[in-house]
């Protein structure tokens, strides 16, 4: 791991904290907002103004859940900062619950992840006998706890409202959305939903302000983001770069030669060839998820792709049609190429007009996003098919 903003200590707890409690809840959501920090989960989804509607939003109680669900392929970022960075997590999860008007939290935990489940309850319970947590917080009329939570394992109980019903204890399914969890999350109460990350950052905007915190990054996507960089290259691991960063630039820092593709934002996301490794990885260009598997020359991209597309046929819910049918039937045909046939242009061009179905009409962004890299690795790499 390179060692990097989020993960070296920011300032003294209790300073923190009390630095956090000098501001009045709102003036923290507009502070978040001034700071342009958007959601780490993958969608990038402004997180002051996520907080701004939760705050806003009528309820007895709020709910602030941290999505550590990490089930996307490739993807083991957060896995580093539940380790090394509990307190900036629980400091983070913390503050969004006084800004919002919440006094629970709740950390829902990717199943795989259960060894480090003592760890985490240690922690908390380690917090709440120093006055972080529980009653009362640093003598402040302010109450907040935080629970845990295990996935059984499904990706698409990482999708925000799938995994507000397995908390719930039903089916993992995705909601129809509206009513947004800020208005109706968990058990009918307005909830703040973020990754791990994003409340990492917190605690640094906390400390530092927002104008500090803009340094970093470009004027769309501000700060420095975590990646999981695995695949063919000297030195995978996770490593902490300034967002707008060029493929290239990621390239070389990790020693990537001879590269044929770069996945960028898990199976999902996009696939770029040597041609658009002088593109930045940020919202306005290469979306960043957690997640970058480097693929060189000696790949065979219709190999890659059918290892993702059977991952989505078996991750789909199968509450909707276009996913349910659509994964399948783009797996069926990545088979049949792989195995050696030519579909001929009629035949791929039903394939694609199928992924443009998936991508509008799917219910959440599982199925939405299931054929990228159908569509990617077809059109950057058509001599593999
Ligand atoms: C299939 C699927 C899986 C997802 N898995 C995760 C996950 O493991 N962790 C995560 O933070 N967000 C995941 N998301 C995104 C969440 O739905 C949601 O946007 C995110 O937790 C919001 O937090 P953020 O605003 O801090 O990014 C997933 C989305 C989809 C469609
Ligand atoms: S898009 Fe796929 S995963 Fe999402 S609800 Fe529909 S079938 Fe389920």
């Amino acid at each position: 791991m390179q060692r990097s903003r989020l993960l070296s200590p920011i300032c003294e707890y209790t300073e923190l904290l009390n630095r956090a409690f000098s501001y009045q809840p709102q003036a923290i959501v507009e502070l978040i907002k001034d700071s342009g920090l958007r959601g780490r989960g993958g969608a990038g989804f402004p997180t002051g103004l996520k907080w701004d509607f939760t705050a806003k939003a009528e309820g007895k109680k709020k709910y602030v859940i941290c999505n550590a669900d990490e089930g996307e392929p490739g993807t083991f970022k957060d896995r580093v900062l539940l380790l090394e960075s509990t307190d900036k997590l629980i400091q983070g999860m913390t503050i969004a619950g006084y800004a919002v008007g919440s006094n629970y939290g709740i950390i829902y935990l990717r199943a795989e992840y259960k060894w480090m489940l003592n760890d985490l309850m240690n922690k908390t319970d380690e917090m709440k006998n120093r006055g972080y947590l529980g009653k009362n917080i640093l003598g402040k009329d302010f109450d907040f706890d935080i629970e845990f939570r295990l996935n059984a394992g499904a990706y698409v109980c990482g999708e925000e409202t799938a995994l507000i019903e397995s908390l719930e204890g039903k089916r993992g399914e995705a909601r129809n959305k509206p009513p947004y969890p800020a208005q109706e999350g968990y058990l009918g109460y307005p909830t703040v939903i973020n990754n791990v990350e994003t409340f990492c950052n917190v605690p640094y905007i906390i400390c530092h302000g927002a104008e500090e915190f803009k340094k970093f990054g470009t004027d769309k996507s501000c700060g420095t983001k975590l990646f999981s960089i695995s695949g063919d290259c000297e030195a995978p691991g996770v490593y902490e770069l300034d967002l707008g960063s060029k493929v290239q630039d990621m390239l070389d820092l990790v020693g990537s030669r001879n590269t044929k593709a770069v996945q960028i934002g898990g199976a999902g996301g996009a696939t770029a060839s040597e041609k658009d490794f002088d593109k930045p990885i940020c919202y306005e260009g290469y979306p960043p998820g957690g997640s970058i598997m480097i693929f060189n020359k000696s790949r065979n991209m219709v190999h890659v792709l059918r290892n993702f597309m059977e991952f989505f046929e078996e991750e789909s819910c199968g509450q909707c049609t276009p996913c349910r049918e659509g994964t399948k039937r783009l797996t069926d045909a990545v088979i049949r190429i792989d195995r050696g046939e030519k579909l001929n242009d009629e035949e791929m061009k039903t394939l694609l007009e199928l992924a443009e179905v998936m991508k509008i009409t799917s219910k959440c962004g599982l199925g939405q996003t299931a054929a990228n890299p159908f569509v990617y690795i077809y059109e950057n790499f058509r001599e593999d098919f």
